[in-house]
């Protein structure tokens, strides 16, 4: 082969360089693009080093829209773009439609989009989100799917708009959109950029409702659980009712909860309202509903629960509740309270504050309410029952003490009655009301000791005999002493013949030393030891029993005490006959 170069005209060293120089305009070009395709890796690189640095929001506590609103900011940055928003759908429990609620948006007139929401379907992230694909378009406002409103209300000048859904696990959580990229049109690039920050913003998303659905548990149960035992820490029938209704609302955050229970002699629902004015409690309390009458009459019949969304629109909603306190429900959850498999009750909360719905987990866990409301019931009517019977032995064993005193007959029935009245006058609690029933039924149970000649006799007491029936008080005390449980009446057994002065027996204490229960007790137990007739004295009348009350008030009776059962006496409320 020839290897010499001739560089005269047609030889063959002009042809070749004729060809290095074209070479090296395509090396040139080559080059150019090699430092295109750098600063385009570049480029690349910096915005991958940025989306790594993203927050995956896997901390325990995190708020999910600052994270969001930083997503978004460094959406904007690597996207190029002038605005942006993050949507998220809320499904709607009732009909499975969903909406899109603007969760976090950025850019000029973005302010003006929070509360805003579009309808699944509904403009170009509404498509994205139902079909579940990303979309972009370069002349969006001649879009067919663009929905003008939103830009035309916050005043922005769409442009090109790219759009991607927010999917996990096959289903779509939100969607991003970008609007008009500054310099040129949106890439491929752009697209798979943005598709890969929406995959994780959709697991952020997914994980904050999964916590938010865990905490909103833990809360619930939380709830429920010391809902169940302040219901259970108490015996009284009144309390349970009144807590059981308290706890309806508080546990399914409703405007007002209500317990009916089931007469079974007139198979009818009643009202069994706490709370409220007393009106309204006055009103409810009058309303009547037959089993199987109204929702509630529904839940009972059919030992089922309900919810109704939308209560005014249901057939079997009764009108008369609503009308009589004008009170407006809208919707409710109504479960039946059961114990023995029997319904014995119907417990309802009504209006879910903040317009909101009951849901299948509230009617849930108003269930597992309601068997507490079952328990807590029964073990108040047991301890009612328990107590009756307490109460009936009681007054059976003085009522066999009585037997050997034919005048003194229904004496412990009466002074039961009457201390009853003056503890209600003086407004004391149910419980202490309890305790004084049974001090008051055995308060002469000491006079089992008493021998019959001093008990039954026919004509005034000597010295010797009084001193004898005095040991009553104490004897009855002491027979008290070895039953533990009924310790907290001993005194007013003890110290029922004391006197305010000072002057009474067995121990001569005065004033305020002298146990409540006593001196309650000594007013009843004097008003019907001069209102009855006596072996020596006829009974004497009701208007000389007050006078005398009156006349020793502040001297042998606790003053408070003898005003309250004028009181009751002034408003008919005492008579002697019974
Ligand atoms: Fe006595
Ligand atoms: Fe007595």
């Amino acid at each position: 082969m020839d290897d010499k170069i001739d560089l005269t005209p047609g030889g063959n060293g002009r042809d070749l360089k004729k060809a290095l120089e074209t070479q090296s305009d395509e090396l040139i070009q080559a080059r150019l693009h090699a430092g295109n395709l750098k600063a385009q890796v570049d480029s690349l690189r910096h915005k991958l080093e940025t989306i790594k640095d993203l927050p995956y929001g896997m901390e325990a506590h995190y708020d999910l829209k600052s994270l969001l609103d930083h997503y978004l900011e460094v959406i904007l940055r690597i996207t190029e773009t002038d605005a942006g928003s993050i949507l998220l759908v809320r499904e709607d429990e009732d009909d499975g439609t969903g909406r899109l609620d603007f969760f976090c948006a950025s850019g000029p007139g973005s302010d003006k989009l929070k509360g805003w929401h579009i309808a699944y379907g509904e403009g170009i992230a509404g498509r994205v989100a139902s079909m579940g694909t990303a979309y972009f378009s370069d002349d969006a406002v001649n879009d067919p799917n663009w929905a003008p409103e939103i830009s035309r209300t916050i005043g922005f000048d769409t442009k090109d708009i790219m759009c991607v859904p927010m999917k996990h696990g096959g289903r779509v959580l939100g969607v991003i959109e970008v609007l008009n990229k500054r310099g040129c049109p949106f890439t491929r690039d752009d697209l798979d950029l943005l598709a890969f920050i929406a995959g994780h913003a959709a697991v952020m998303v997914e994980n904050a409702r999964l916590l938010a659905g865990y905490e909103e548990k833990v809360r619930h149960y939380g709830t429920l659980m010391d809902l169940a035992n302040l219901l259970n820490s108490t015996l009284r029938r009144e309390e349970v009712r009144t807590r059981a209704i308290e706890a309806a609302t508080k546990l399914m955050e409703a405007e007002v909860g209500s317990l009916l229970l089931v007469d079974a002699q007139t198979d009818e629902l009643y009202f069994e309202v706490a709370l409220g004015d007393e009106g309204t409690r006055k009103m409810m309390k009058e309303i009547r509903l037959k089993i199987g009458q109204g929702i509630a009459g529904w839940v009972a019949q059919e030992a089922k629960p309900v919810i109704i969304n939308d209560v005014q629109n249901d057939p079997r909603f009764f009108k008369g509740a609503d009308k009589k306190t004008s009170f407006v429900t809208k919707n409710m959850v109504c479960v039946p309270v059961m114990t023995k498999g029997k319904v014995v009750g119907v417990l309802q909360a009504i209006n879910k504050l903040d317009d909101r719905k009951f849901t299948e987990s509230d009617r849930q866990s108003f269930e597992s309410l309601a068997n507490q409301v079952a328990i807590a019931i029964e073990n108040a009517k047991l301890y009612d029952q328990l107590r009756q019977t307490f109460l009936d032995t009681a007054q059976a064993l003085a009522e066999a003490i009585e037997k050997r005193d034919p005048y003194t007959g229904g004496h412990t029935k009466r002074v039961l009655k009457y201390s009853t009245i003056i503890a209600k006058h003086m407004g004391l609690p149910t419980q202490e009301i309890e305790l004084l029933e049974l001090a008051a039924v055995l308060h002469d149970v000491g006079k089992i000791g008493i021998s019959d000649l001093v008990l039954g006799k026919q004509g005034p007491l000597n010295d010797e005999e009084y001193a004898t029936m005095k040991t009553h008080a104490q004897s009855g005390a002491d027979i008290i002493s070895h039953v533990p449980a009924l310790n907290n009446i001993i005194p007013g057994i003890r110290h029922h013949h004391e006197r305010y002065d000072g002057k009474g027996y067995p121990l001569g204490i005065k004033g305020t030393d002298i146990p409540l229960y006593a001196n309650i007790i000594a007013v009843a137990d004097s008003f019907d030891a001069m209102t009855t007739t006596r072996p020596y004295r006829a009974g004497l009348s009701v208007e000389y029993a007050v006078s005398e009350l009156k006349r020793c008030s502040g001297s042998q009776f606790y003053s408070d005490a003898v005003e309250a059962f004028i009181e009751a006496v002034d408003s008919g409320e005492v008579n002697v006959g019974e």
